[in-house]
């Protein structure tokens, strides 16, 4: 393998199982949808769509059921061009699903089985460590045990790369182990649960974020939904506000923002910019309905600016 890439993601793929409703379902309540799809998703899988979207040559690691999902989840990462040899079919398990419902506002409620994601282990990590020696970055969650996502860690800074985790969904990373990321990418309630300050908009944000860089993070992002996204290093912070959007649903717009940001820090190697591209990109994706089906490649990000600096 000699070819080289900008970013490897190591994570889940998921088959989302999503419907579309007027109201999200109360306890005990049973609902109809107005509509049902099934669409390819998963964290990690969804940061890879969008980074090669975008225009990155990306390698992803991860693991599917030996089934009929996870065909076509393999099927749909190829179509993209990504690099799937070290993603692995896992006999006698389930590829990992995700049941997603969204309401007419676009806001979701998801609930996973991990199936195959969960036998996402350190021998798959040694076993990729070609295709991290040719990255330029690695972008990972933790839709996968906590000891591997450590073990990535260590394995990227010891190889030098740029490390981009997404704490999502928040589990408890080793201090020592989260130092060594270069850039966290948290949404409110993450940063919430990591700082121990309650966020629900800027200024808690910014307060929040001086904490996280206790924790000897330089880079630290965290992301406000409709008020976009702060950025914060230990001596300054920035504010880009999103375009206005009509939002359609918002699943994999977190995924699109760690995917986005890492990509164009990657092509201009300045952070802020990054993020206000980000910011963008993401809102363009709210605007379409579910997972990887959302994710706009560099000509709709591109096309969507023009539109909106010309309006
Ligand atoms: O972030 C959105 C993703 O989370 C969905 O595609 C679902 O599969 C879950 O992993």
């Amino acid at each position: 393998m000699n070819k080289q890439l900008d970013i490897l993601v190591y994570g889940s793929l998921n088959m989302d199982f999503v419907a579309f409703l007027n109201n999200l379902p109360k306890k005990g309540e049973t609902l109809s949808a107005k509509e049902f799809s099934m669409i390819a998703g998963g964290k990690a899988a969804n940061q890879a769509v969008a980074a090669s979207r975008l225009g990155s040559s990306v390698g992803m690691v991860g693991r599917v059921g030996a089934d009929y999902l996870g065909e076509q989840l393999l099927m749909a990462l190829k179509q993209e061009g990504i690099i799937t040899d070290q993603v692995k079919s896992t006999p006698n398990c389930n590829t990992g699903i995700a049941m997603v419902s969204v309401d007419e506002f676009g806001n979701n409620m998801i609930v996973t089985d991990k199936g195959a994601n969960a036998f996402l282990s350190k021998e798959d990590i040694k076993d990729s460590e070609e295709l991290l020696r040719a990255s330029k970055a690695v972008i990972l969650q933790l839709e996968m045990e906590q000891d591997v996502a450590e073990y990535i860690i260590r394995k990227a800074r010891k190889n030098k790369k740029y490390i981009v985790l997404n704490l999502a969904p928040i589990v408890p990373i080793d201090p020592e182990v989260l130092a060594m990321v270069d850039l966290l990418v948290v949404n409110e309630t993450e940063a919430t649960q990591l700082s121990g300050i309650y966020v629900n908009e800027f200024s808690s944000a910014k307060v929040a974020a001086q904490e996280i860089h206790t924790k000897e993070i330089e880079n630290v992002i965290i992301t406000l939904g409709e008020n976009g996204a702060l950025l914060s290093f230990p001596s300054a912070i920035e504010h880009y506000l999103p375009p206005k959007v009509t939002v359609v649903d918002s699943t994999a717009a977190g995924d699109c923002f760690v995917a986005s940001v890492t990509s164009f820090w990657i092509r201009y190697g300045d952070l802020g910019k990054a993020v206000k591209k980000a910011v963008e990109v993401s809102a363009l994706s709210v605007t379409k309905k579910g997972a990887q089906s959302s994710l706009p490649t560099l000509q709709e990000y591109e096309n969507f600016i023009v539109k909106e600096t010309t309006q």
